[in-house]
């Protein structure tokens, strides 16, 4: 087992692995991408197959449903063609691409966004107004407590069977603690876990959020990004990012454009897609381009027109002053002598 994982008790046999706050970095702007920590088992989620039947079983599912085909709310609350599962894939469940298990135990937290604490419901919410482009469903909502139950019981399950009480069924919470998230007083644990999830430590799984990349050897370039969207990406998603629809079904999520994330997600920062890039694209042959090329690629991507940020205010340059004077994004950089986000697409739900 890696030394970079710490264990937070071991007395009384295993407990959680967490990575140490130093190496996790727990600063809040965005979620600082983990160093990838070796040897270590990551965390295994129960088989869908156990969701339980009954009424709360029903919720899990529907947030399951929910969270892989999120286009059945489309006009409603999404705005462009893409699933969750789209970037926080297999279901929300792959470590490093950003899994609800982990997700789940770090919230509430303090997020600089919108300055304040978010609880787990809210964070999805974050997703639905930018990533989905979309417009958020209302905390308490049949979808927010569906997919907060969902990801609730992929963590409790997976900590169940990890602790030796693989017989043992999800506890049941009720709408409200289940829209909290895991890092509150509040939050149950059946029996012996309580001593192994400390409250300490719990937005430090290991496979949260993203896996750190190291800093590209040449400042990153669209243009040289331009030829390896081409020779790597462009055969699925297309020669303009438009993504790819079978019988109007969206099969490959739009990178760009107006069906695309929008200039407030977390994805259009060239570090955060970098790092997602190297990981997990070309789909099913992750790891695969060489460090440069993941950072160069990004930048092509996300220097691409998109939806407006929903919190544009009438100008590019007080915008981008307000909401991206620390990110590593094009909104209102000047490439090629054009103002980026001066073409953007309308942002939020088209009726
Ligand atoms: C375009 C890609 C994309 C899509 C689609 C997307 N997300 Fe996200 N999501 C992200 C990124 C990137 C982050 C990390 C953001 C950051 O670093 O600020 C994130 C973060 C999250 C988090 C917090 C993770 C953590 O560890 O703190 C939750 C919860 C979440 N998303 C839920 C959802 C849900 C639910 C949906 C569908 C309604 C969704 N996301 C759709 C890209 C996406
Ligand atoms: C074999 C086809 C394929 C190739 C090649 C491929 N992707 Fe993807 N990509 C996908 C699919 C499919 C998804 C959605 C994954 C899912 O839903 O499980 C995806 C998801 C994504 C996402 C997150 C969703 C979104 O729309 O923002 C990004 C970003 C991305 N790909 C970028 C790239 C880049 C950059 C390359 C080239 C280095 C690349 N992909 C190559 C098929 C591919």
């Amino acid at each position: 087992m890696n030394r970079s994982v710490l264990y937070m008790a071991l007395v009384g046999g295993m407990a959680l692995p967490l990575l140490s706050a130093a190496e996790a970095n727990t600063d809040m702007v965005e979620i600082t991408a983990q160093p990838k920590a070796k040897d270590l088992h990551y965390f295994v989620p129960r088989d869908l197959m156990q969701i339980p039947p009954g009424a709360f079983g029903d919720k899990i599912r529907r947030g399951h449903q929910l969270f892989v085909n999120t286009q059945q709310l489309k006009g409603r609350y999404v705005g462009n063609q893409l699933n969750c599962t789209n970037c926080h894939l297999d279901a929300g469940t792959k470590a490093y691409a950003a899994p609800m298990w982990a997700a789940y135990l770090a919230y509430p937290a303090f997020r600089k966004k919108d300055n304040r604490v978010n609880n787990f419901a809210e964070r999805i919410q974050g997703c639905f107004n930018y990533s989905m482009n979309g417009k958020a469903p209302e905390l308490g909502s049949p979808e927010l407590v569906a997919m907060s139950a969902y990801s609730y019981w992929l963590l409790m399950g997976g900590l169940l069977d990890m602790f030796g009480m693989k017989d043992k069924p999800v506890p049941e919470l009720s709408d409200e603690q289940l829209q909290l998230g895991g890092r509150e007083e509040t939050f149950v644990l059946p029996g012996p876990l309580a001593d192994k999830v400390k409250m300490e430590g719990r937005e430090r799984m290991p496979g949260r959020a993203f896996a750190a990349l190291p800093e590209p050897p040449l400042p990153y370039s669209p243009q040289r990004g331009d030829a390896v969207y081409a020779q790597h990406c462009a055969v699925c998603h297309g020669k303009q990012g438009e993504g790819r629809k079978m019988a109007d079904v969206p099969v490959i999520p739009a990178l760009w454009g107006s069906d695309s994330y929008n200039w407030g997600a977390g994805m259009h920062r060239v570090n955060t897609a970098a790092t997602f890039i190297f990981e997990n694209m070309p789909l099913g042959k992750g790891v695969q381009l060489d460090v440069q090329q993941a950072w160069d690629v990004a930048a092509y991507m996300n220097s691409r027109e998109r939806p407006q940020d929903p919190r544009f205010d009438g100008g590019i340059a007080s915008t981008a002053k307000h909401f991206h004077a620390s990110d590593q994004g094009y909104y209102g950089k000047t490439l090629e002598g054009v103002v980026i986000g001066s073409h953007a697409y309308p942002s939020g739900v088209k009726p």
